[in-house]
């Protein structure tokens, strides 16, 4: 088997700071491990309100957060590639604090279930330090708006 004829294993694997510190091959596994899904725009990833068992990394496109408060609906933000959400409700056990929403003609993510973030987070701490470190400042926004 001729390794220098492969094509480099990170081509078409998109940058994700999240997992910035991740050696190659952790990084690698992910993508092999969990299901890349793809939403057309407008298809409701997210519905505020639901139960939660996985977060989402932004492969490619963007999402757009909405938070409804009575027959009030408020945009919160719009996450493009690199970003992640859906991290809250699996942290805190809470429901889905947010709708998120395929805001791009095709929205692909990398669906990363409860087990494997608690895998990946015994193995890699500084995930999970990051993921709480998001989670608070976007509580924190969430308080305000
Ligand atoms: P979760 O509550 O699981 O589901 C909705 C998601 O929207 C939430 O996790 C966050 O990932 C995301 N979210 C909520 N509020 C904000 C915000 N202010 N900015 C960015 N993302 C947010």
């Amino acid at each position: 088997e001729s390794v220098s004829e492969a094509p480099s294993q990170d081509e078409g694997l998109p940058k994700i700071p999240l997992f910035s510190d991740l050696p190659r091959d952790a990084f690698i596994a992910l993508f092999e491990r969990c299901p890349l899904r793809r939403f057309p725009e407008g298809t409701r990833i997210i519905e505020q309100g639901t139960r939660g068992d996985a977060f989402y990394v932004i492969c490619a496109g963007r999402v757009r957060i909405e938070r409804q408060i009575g027959t009030e609906q408020r945009s919160l933000a719009v996450l493009g590639e690199g970003a992640f959400f859906g991290e809250m409700a699996l942290l805190s056990g809470a429901p889905r604090s947010a709708s998120v929403v395929s805001a791009s003609e095709e929205t692909q993510v990398l669906e990363i279930s409860a087990p494997v973030l608690a895998a990946l987070s015994r193995r890699f701490p500084q995930v999970a330090k990051a993921l709480r470190r998001f989670c608070r400042q976007r509580l924190l926004s969430d308080v305000v708006n």
